[in-house]
């Protein structure tokens, strides 16, 4: 009977011991597709800060317009004076909007309608063809900003004193 006892408590504990051994083997494999995905991301934001090009500095005008077309916003990297009013005209048939870059930015997400639109705010709305979005800079500030339906889509608006 004794020997039943020990061969049932042998065959106990290396099960159990297989058992934790799977859970942790699963945990570390979790964590390394997390750690992965989010370096993924940082690599993601810095190729698409370095493809906006040159910076056009535009301080002299307090007006500024720019179409959206073929996909690309036509001056993608701006420098403005504080008080500068920035417009957005979508010249594709597909529709753009301009939404200030936020954590999930890689993510396709709703738009505000044109009611939704709060105009301290730097989120516009979806233009068709033709139409246009004002943004006021008020304050210093860097504002890199990209399309809700197309995030690749990229620009920044750089504001001075
Ligand atoms: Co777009």
């Amino acid at each position: 009977m004794k020997k039943l006892y020990v061969v049932v408590a042998a065959l106990i504990i290396l099960i159990g011991g297989a058992v934790i051994y799977n859970m942790t083997a699963t945990n570390r494999s979790e964590g390394d597709e997390q750690n992965l995905s989010s370096s993924n991301e940082d690599t993601h934001d810095d190729d698409n800060l370095e493809a906006l090009g040159e910076q056009i500095d535009l301080t002299n005008q307090m007006n500024v317009s720019m179409d959206i077309a073929d996909f690309k916003y036509e001056m993608p990297n701006i420098k403005v004076r504080v008080g500068t009013t920035v417009t957005w005209t979508n010249q594709d048939t597909v529709k753009h909007n301009v939404m200030r870059e936020h954590d999930d930015d890689d993510v396709a997400h709703d738009p505000p309608t044109i009611d939704e639109v709060d105009p301290d705010e730097f989120v516009g709305p979806l233009l068709a063809k033709g139409e246009s979005y004002s943004f006021t800079f008020k304050e210093v500030s860097a504002s890199p900003y990209h399309c809700s339906p197309h995030p690749d889509m990229k620009g920044s608006v750089t504001v001075v004193e």
